[in-house]
């Protein structure tokens, strides 16, 4: 059963940057793309290393589609549905966001 959750206020994800945030034992990642004033949560582990990274990442668009670059060797994965946009077999998990009263929650 999915249930949204508490994770942050909004004032502590930096604008257009991401957080980590911990759900029980899932490591998520918080992106705050203000540029656009959307918001998107993923696994903040990245797949290619097993590293807990993502939420370190930079953020930005690869043809309108926001994505996200690990700051290790630079893959990345697309916010909205988790592919990986550098051409791997790789997918990351990814929550649905909102904003309510200036705290942010995810579905997980
Ligand atoms: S650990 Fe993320 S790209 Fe290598």
């Amino acid at each position: 059963m999915k249930n949204w959750i508490k994770v942050a206020a909004v004032s502590d994800i930096p604008t257009n940057g991401g957080a980590c945030v911990k759900v029980a034992d899932l490591q998520i990642a918080i992106f705050n793309f203000s540029k656009e004033n959307r918001w998107f949560a993923t696994q903040n582990l990245c797949p290619h290393k097993k590293e807990m990274v993502l939420s370190r990442g930079l953020i930005g668009s690869d043809q309108n589609r926001p994505k996200v670059a690990c700051p290790f060797h630079k893959k990345t994965f697309s916010l909205e549905d988790g592919s990986c946009l550098s051409g791997e077999d790789y997918t990351i998990q990814t929550y649905p966001v909102k904003i309510e009263n200036e705290m942010v929650f995810v579905e997980v």
